[in-house]
């Protein structure tokens, strides 16, 4: 069985660690998120991988090599063709262009999964495969039940599964609080469904016909399931991820954790973290490897990224933090902020909630409404 990854987002609500990362490179309790992904694909029998890479694609590339988890890694690059029909190979294909253009890899003769990039679930990808089978269909749909269905491709659907409309971010009434979770099993004939060379939505361009002809089947999923498109995502993609997995929570080698540190479960420690007398760190916070933490420093819904500096007394609240931070003592992160790589961020300074912080700048001066520095 084959697998196609759509990975070549922008990740545009992620930025600025997005700018020099792919979403699927974030950590997730210490590992990246592709790794996650790929090792659950392993052990559902998938033997290749293609992921349909754009923006950032020789980070993607460079860091997962050609094998992974015993499966071997292909990677198509968005080409679209311009009026020339020339390729511009900066330009994107959308969720729908990519899988037409992997069609010489992934074949005409099996069936195949195409799985949304930004999504953590621990859905068993086989139990999706059988219901497809049962169907006679182009697709099968994993859905999953969520509370607020706008932000997300909804269905109608009978009683049977077969999906009767498909709306992708309905302005208004969702059909049903169930969502398209962005894994698919697809039929061969997919193919003759979508443009070559074009940028297509398989959610706007392909799903709503296949749904008026018939050929469009959803699958219910209850499993761990996580969109990572926004920062506060991320952190509950985190959350639900420790809560979940009992080996991610467990402390790597060669930390120093002082004896007077009170850890909140979940917390994963990376190889190498020092952590000072009196500080509180948890529940949900994963902190990167070689990550300095002083004394009396509260770290709680947090990632923190590998050799970032924390020092005394500072608090950390919601917010994600790059590689290579200097927070200097009594600094305050709240909510919802996202600081980028190499940031210095001075003794005593205060960020309000939201408030993004481009790499390398030097913040000496508190921010006191939500803002991006740039
Ligand atoms: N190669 C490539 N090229 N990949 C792309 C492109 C592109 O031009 N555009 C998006 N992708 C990848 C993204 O990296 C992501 O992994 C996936 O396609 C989905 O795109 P998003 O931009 O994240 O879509 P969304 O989150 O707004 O909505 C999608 O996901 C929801 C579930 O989380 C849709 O599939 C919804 O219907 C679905 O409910
Ligand atoms: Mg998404």
């Amino acid at each position: 069985m084959k697998t196609l990854i759509l990975a070549g987002g922008l990740g545009t609500r992620l930025r600025p660690l997005s700018c020099t990362r792919p979403k699927l490179l974030f950590p997730i309790a210490n590992r990246p998120i592709i790794d996650l992904i790929l090792e659950r694909l392993g052990a559902c029998g998938v033997k290749e991988v293609v992921l349909a890479v754009n923006f950032l694609a020789d980070v993607l590339e460079q860091t997962c090599g050609k094998s992974k988890y015993g499966m071997q890694l292909h990677y198509s690059r968005d080409k679209l063709l311009d009026s020339e029909r020339t390729y511009s190979p900066e330009k994107a294909l959308g969720t729908g262009g990519p899988v037409k253009q992997a069609e010489e890899l992934l074949g005409r003769d099996a069936p195949f999964f195409v799985l949304n990039g930004d999504i953590l679930t621990d859905a068993d990808y086989l139990e999706i495969l059988n219901a497809h089978k049962n169907n006679n269909s182009i697709a099968t749909i994993a859905l999953r039940r969520v509370a607020d269905p706008s932000r997300y491709g909804t269905v109608e659907i009978t009683k049977e599964n077969r999906i009767r409309k498909f709306v992708e971010k309905p302005i208004r009434g969702a059909p049903s609080n169930l969502i398209n979770a962005g894994v698919y099993v697809f039929e061969p004939d997919i193919f003759n469904f979508i443009p070559t060379g074009k940028r297509c939505s398989i959610e706007k361009d392909v799903f709503p016909n296949l749904a008026t002809e018939g050929l469009l089947f959803g699958h219910e999923i209850t499993d761990l399931w996580v969109d990572i498109g926004k920062p506060a995502d991320l952190i509950e993609a985190n959350r639900l991820w420790l809560e979940a997995h009992e080996e991610a929570a467990r402390h790597f080698v060669d930390t120093k954790v002082d004896r007077n540190v009170e850890i909140k479960s979940k917390v994963s420690i990376g190889n190498g973290v020092a952590i000072g007398c009196g500080s509180v760190i948890g529940p949900n916070v994963s902190l990167g490897k070689s990550v300095h933490v002083g004394e009396g420093v509260h770290i709680k819904d947090s990632i923190v990224f590998p050799s970032t500096y924390i020092s005394d007394l500072a608090t950390i609240e919601g917010a994600i933090i790059g590689e290579f931070v200097r927070l200097g003592k009594k600094a305050r992160i709240r909510r919802g902020c996202l600081i980028g790589d190499n940031v210095k961020i001075k003794s005593h300074v205060s960020l309000s909630q939201n408030v993004k912080v481009c790499p390398s700048k030097i913040i000496s001066k508190s921010v006191p409404s939500s803002e991006c520095i740039m």
